[in-house]
């Protein structure tokens, strides 16, 4: 599809409800994967097998999720029967990093050298093979990053020269509490840290429980400053 076909199809999904996004993606692309987190983004999962048999799902398997994130992803994958694509990091490259700088560099220079290796570069080599992704990325998740996202748009962080890569965001528009509405409507299985406090959930080592009212960003990253806090994978959201 062309910038202008994507613009187009932009105007036509603006504002409509996650299912209608999704089910739009799911028709105009058959190469397209489901980014899946581990986390509240199951409900894509849920509502995309109600819509399509053969749904292609990934995640990032940095190799530091909580045991409770890779349990679920297993729960996950049975209660689906999907296939979930667990992407590891390059073995070379992860192996002089952890040589040269150790298991927790993240809390000495920042965590955008371990996540370019662990999310980054495996998404990379995924997202070259792929016409289309969708993420569970929403507006209330982030003031300073996340609040001018589209429905669907040209991802200008991983399109090439050769290739223009789409990027869906179906949940763009909900709230917190919509999402676990659905999961509870839908007795959608979700990850068990969800029951002790954690609310965004990336690798164990980048993320904590945050206090009744605090924002659920506050939780990833905590030792850095700002909060511009992306990884790499939506790196298109932050603004030069
Ligand atoms: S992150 O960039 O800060 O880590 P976040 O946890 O908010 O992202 O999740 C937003 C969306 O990014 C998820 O709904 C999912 O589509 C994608 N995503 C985040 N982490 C992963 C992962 N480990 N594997 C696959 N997709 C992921
Ligand atoms: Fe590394 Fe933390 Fe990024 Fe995970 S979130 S890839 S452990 S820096």
């Amino acid at each position: 599809m062309t910038a202008h076909t994507i613009d187009t199809l932009q105007a036509e999904l603006a504002d409509k409800n996650p299912r209608t996004i999704l089910k739009s993606a799911l028709e105009h692309y058959d190469n397209i994967y489901i980014s899946f987190s581990g986390a509240e983004d199951v409900v894509l999962i849920d509502m995309a097998t109600k819509l399509r048999s053969d749904v292609k799902v990934f995640s990032l398997d940095t190799g530091r999720l909580h045991p409770e994130t890779y349990r679920y992803i297993e729960t996950v994958r049975k209660h689906y029967n999907i296939q979930i694509e667990l992407l590891s990091p390059d073995r070379d490259l992860l192996d002089n990093f952890v040589a040269n700088k150790g298991l927790f560099s993240f809390y000495e220079d920042g965590h955008q050298e371990c996540c370019g290796i662990r999310k980054v570069e495996p998404l990379k080599r995924k997202l070259a093979q792929l016409d289309a992704w969708i993420t569970g990325q929403r507006k209330d998740q982030s003031l300073d990053t996340r609040q001018d996202i589209p429905e669907v748009q040209v991802d200008s962080a991983f399109s090439t020269t050769e290739k223009t890569l789409v990027k869906f965001n179906p949940l763009i528009n909900w709230s917190s509490s919509q999402v676990w509405d659905y999961i509870e409507a839908h007795q959608v299985p979700y990850n068990p840290l969800h029951q002790q406090g954690f609310i965004s959930i990336g690798c164990e080592p980048c993320t904590r429980a945050v206090l009744p009212n605090q924002h659920e960003r506050v939780g990833r990253w905590w030792w850095e400053a700002g909060g511009k806090k992306e990884c790499g994978l939506h790196a298109g959201n932050i603004k030069k």
